[in-house]
C-alpha cells in the first residue's frame, strides 16, 4: 500500500525552494477560459489537484499543455459547458469554474464540487451573489446549471469574507456589462494573485487586498504571460516541521510578506526566525520543546490560515505547557486528532477549540490522512515523534505538495515513499 515512511526523532537541516502555490494558480487556471486565446502559466505546482483543472479545462475544449511547471492554456475555442462529475468531484475549487464559464459563454453545468472533507462547505453564497450579476440556476439533482443572458455589475454584499465567493464574483464581473462592487472582500493574496493576472490581460480592477474590490467590464481580455507566486502554505509547513523537530532550516522563493500572522506565531512558540523580504528567504531555528500558546485562532488573511491550523496542532503537541487553537473558518477540521492522540499527544476538543497539553515525546504510528492540510501535518507528527511512523493516504496530500518527501528530505528529515512509484 501506498504511504510516507518516516524515521522521526531527527532535528531539520537545510535549505528547500518552496513551490508555486495551489490557491492561486487553481483560479488564475480558471481564468484563462476567459482569454480567447493563450495563457502562458509559470512556476504552476506540479499536483493533483492542477491536473484536475487541466483536465477540466480539456473537457470545456482548451487545449491545454504542461511541461515541467509551465502550463499554456489556449481557450480560443470552447466546446463544452458542462464538466464531467469525476474531475468535479475530486476537487471543491472546480466550483471557481462557475465565474469564468459564466463570463466567457453564459452558460456552465457541474455537479456539486467535492475536495477535503473539512466540514460541509455548502456553495449557497455563490448560487446567491453570482444570481445578482443576472444568472439564473437550475435545481437539478446532484448539479448546478447556471444560464445568463447578459452578465451585469452589481454591488454585491458579503456576509463573510468568502475566498472562492470573492475570487467568483471577480471572473464573472471581468467581462460583464457595468461596474461590480464586492464588499467585504477576502483580501487573501491569491486573490491579489487573480486580480492581478486578470488586469495583466487588460481587466480593469481596483482595491485587490482591500476590503471593496471594484471591477468595471471589458470588451475583452487579451493573451497573457504570468508567473505564479510561491505557495505560503507549504512554506508555513516547513517551518512548524522545523519548530517541532528542532533544528536550523532555509527556505528560498519563500513569500515573506503574505507569512507575517504565521512567523510572528512561530516566533511566539520560540523560533529564532530571520526572514528577508527582498531575497525571498526565511531562516528558522529551533531548539528543545516550542514554547506553549495560550490562544491562537485561525482567521481570514492577515489572521492566521485556517490551511496551517493541523501543522500548528501538530508542532503544539511538544510545547512546554497547555497550548489552546480555536478553528473559525471550517468546522470539522480537526480530523487528525485521533491519529495524534495514538501517538501519545494529550488533546481535548470543545467544540471549535482544541486544548492541546505539550508531551515530552510522541511516538511513531500508523497513520491515515483524511484530507490534505492533516496529511501534511501527521508526515510533520511522523518526523517530531520517537521511532518509525507510516502515513497512509498520500493521494491527499499529492493535491497540495510537489513531492513532499523530496523536500523533507532536503531538510534533513528520515522520509520517503513506500509502496509508491515516483512521480
Ligand atoms: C479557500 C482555499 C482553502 C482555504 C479557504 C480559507 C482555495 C482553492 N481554497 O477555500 O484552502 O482554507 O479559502 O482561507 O483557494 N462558505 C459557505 N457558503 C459558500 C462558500 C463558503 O458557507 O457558498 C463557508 C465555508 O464552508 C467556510 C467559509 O465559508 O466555512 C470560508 O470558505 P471560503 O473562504 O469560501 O473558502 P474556499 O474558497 O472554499
Amino acid at each position: 500500500m501506498e504511504g510516507i515512511i518516516i524515521e522521526g526523532g531527527r532535528p531539520l537541516n537545510g535549505t528547500v525552494r518552496i513551490q508555486g502555490s495551489k490557491n492561486a494558480a487553481l483560479p488564475i487556471l480558471a481564468a484563462t477560459l476567459l482569454i480567447r486565446g493563450k495563457t502562458i502559466l509559470s512556476n504552476c505546482p506540479h499536483i493533483t489537484d492542477i491536473e484536475h483543472m487541466m483536465n477540466l479545462l480539456r473537457s470545456a475544449g482548451c487545449a491545454v499543455n504542461s511541461e515541467n511547471n509551465r502550463v499554456i492554456v489556449d481557450a480560443k475555442v470552447l466546446s463544452k459547458t458542462a464538466f464531467p462529475k469525476e474531475d468535479v468531484d475530486c476537487m471543491r475549487s472546480s466550483v471557481i469554474l462557475l465565474g469564468a464559464m459564466l463570463g466567457r459563454c453564459g452558460e456552465v453545468s457541474l455537479s456539486y464540487p467535492g475536495g477535503c472533507v473539512i466540514g460541509e462547505r455548502p456553495i449557497d453564497l455563490h448560487i446567491q451573489t453570482l444570481g445578482k450579476l443576472g444568472v439564473h440556476f437550475k435545481n437539478e439533482e446532484r448539479r448546478v446549471c447556471a444560464l445568463c443572458a447578459h452578465l451585469h455589475g452589481n454591488d454585491i454584499n458579503l456576509p463573510f469574507r468568502s475566498v472562492g465567493v470573492t475570487e467568483n464574483l471577480i471572473l464573472a464581473a471581468v467581462l460583464a456589462k457595468g461596474t461590480t462592487r464586492i464588499y467585504p472582500a477576502a483580501r487573501e493574496p491569491e486573490v491579489v494573485a487573480l486580480c492581478d493576472f486578470l488586469k495583466k490581460a487588460g481587466a480593469r480592477i481596483r482595491g485587490a487586498g482591500s476590503d471593496e474590490i471594484i471591477i468595471t467590464g471589458v470588451e475583452r481580455l487579451a493573451e497573457t504571460e504570468y508567473c505564479v507566486e510561491a505557495d505560503r502554505i507549504v512554506a508555513g509547513t516547513y517551518l512548524f516541521a522545523a519548530t517541532g523537530c528542532g533544528g536550523m532550516v532555509e527556505l528560498s522563493e519563500a513569500p515573506v510578506l503574505q507569512m507575517k500572522s504565521v512567523l510572528r506565531v512561530l516566533k511566539q512558540m520560540g523560533a529564532q526566525v530571520k526572514a528577508d523580504e527582498n531575497g525571498r528567504c526565511i531562516r528558522l531555528e529551533a531548539e528543545g520543546r516550542p514554547h506553549r500558546l495560550p490562544f491562537v485562532q485561525t482567521a481570514v488573511y492577515p489572521g492566521f490560515p485556517t490551511d496551517l491550523q493541523s501543522n500548528l496542532v501538530t508542532a503544539l503537541t511538544k510545547a512546554d505547557g497547555t497550548s489552546v487553537v480555536e478553528e473559525r473558518i471550517f468546522e470539522n477540521r480537526y480530523r487528525i486528532l485521533p491519529e495524534l492522540r495514538a501517538m501519545g499527544a494529550d488533546l481535548t476538543q470543545k467544540e471549535d477549540r482544541v486544548i492541546i497539553r505539550g508531551v515530552a515525546h510522541l511516538t511513531g504510528a500508523e497513520l491515515t490522512a483524511m484530507e490534505l492540510r492533516g496529511g501534511a501535518g501527521l508526515v510533520c507528527a511522523g518526523m517530531m515523534a520517537k521511532g518509525k511512523s507510516i502515513v497512509r493516504g498520500v493521494e491527499y496530500i499529492r493535491r497540495g505538495y510537489e513531492d513532499i518527501v523530496e523536500d523533507l528530505k532536503q531538510l534533513g528529515a528520515g522520509v520517503g515513499w513506500t509502496g509508491v512509484e515516483k512521480r
